[in-house]
């Protein structure tokens, strides 16, 4: 695999999570496949899990990890091409990932969207540059409209966590105080039409995902219609495609409640706001598999680096 930019890069993905499930029993196993090989981090955002598991699937297989927080400690970044730079930035996106390339074997972007301009954040002007420009393969750590790295780790945990051929899984949207990116929901959206389980996404109106994204996945307005006999239910707020970015009246309450999602294992990217997104009762019951879950962001990402490794 050259680069991991999207969940469409998977064609199987049933055999990537047998695979991801063989690295986490044994993480040491390719311990060798990395040596001498650098991974470089860029972060234009914020990050925990997706910094430190990522780092982490690196050391699992010998390679050194560096990373930079590109957003306050690298020099402003123009991606406009024959920008006349006499703005706030000061290197060319065209130097710097070529340069970065020199230092690098893989580079792994974390980039999120405006959320005021669809167009531009659609065109995902940060990672295709990167791209465009790096002459090593790419990994998208999120990106303006998707996590792959995520989708994948979602998939694995609902393989490991299905007591039922079929699963139901639910995605839905729960309430929150700032305007948040579509692509945690896209990619999950991505990896769940890849899997034999029955999918149903829940919003409110005006919250439907990019209809490109959802195709034919069965989209509810009504959460407790949705919820029935839900095997999984995964949460995550995005602010609106429709009216692009912006947060809209809802007139229900879409909090996730332990009555609400009765028996269901509740799962979540993190980070994860209580008793906004989801009261303190889910978080703390056994129904919540969300540590497990961000348990596994490293054996996804560890899959990831093994299949570039093996190609390079
Ligand atoms: N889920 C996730 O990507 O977490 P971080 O933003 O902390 O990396």
């Amino acid at each position: 695999m050259k680069n991991y930019t999207s969940i469409n890069e998977i064609e199987n993905i049933n055999s990537w999570i047998e695979e991801a499930k063989e690295i986490k029993e044994n993480p040491l196993k390719n311990k060798d496949l990395g040596k001498n090989k650098t991974l470089g981090l860029l972060f234009f955002n914020s990050s925990l899990r997706t910094r430190l598991s990522t780092q982490k699937a690196a050391l699992n297989l010998g390679m050194d990890p560096i990373v930079m927080n590109v957003s306050g400690d690298a020099w402003g970044i123009e991606f406009g091409d024959g920008t006349v730079m006499n703005g706030n930035t000061a290197e060319h996106i065209k130097e710097a990932a070529a340069v970065v390339s020199q230092y690098c074997d893989i580079i792994a972007v974390r980039a999120f969207p405006s959320l005021t301009d669809k167009e531009k954040d659609e065109s995902e002007q940060v990672l295709n540059s990167f791209k465009q420009f790096a002459s090593v393969p790419i990994v998208n750590m999120e990106s303006a409209t998707g996590h792959p790295l995520q989708g994948l780790t979602d998939a694995i945990t609902i393989s490991e966590y299905s007591t039922k051929k079929k699963p139901k899984v639910v995605l839905s949207w729960a309430p929150h105080v700032k305007a948040l990116p579509h692509a945690v929901g896209n990619s999950f959206v991505q990896a769940m039409q890849k899997m034999d389980v029955e999918f149903v996404i829940a919003n409110p109106e005006g919250y439907d995902l990019n209809p490109e994204i959802t195709k034919d996945t069965p989209i509810y307005h009504n959460q407790e219609e949705a919820f029935k006999d839900a095997d999984f239910v995964y949460t995550k707020n995005w602010s609106s495609y429709e009216t692009y970015g912006k947060i809209l009246e809802v007139d229900e309450n879409w909090t996730i409640t332990k009555d609400k999602i009765g028996n269901a294992k509740f799962m979540h990217c993190l980070p994860v706001r209580r008793n906004v997104v989801v009261e303190d009762a889910v978080l703390d019951s056994d129904n919540s598999i969300v540590i497990q879950q961000a348990n596994n962001r490293t054996f996804a990402a560890q899959l990831v680096l093994k299949k570039i490794l093996e190609e390079l």
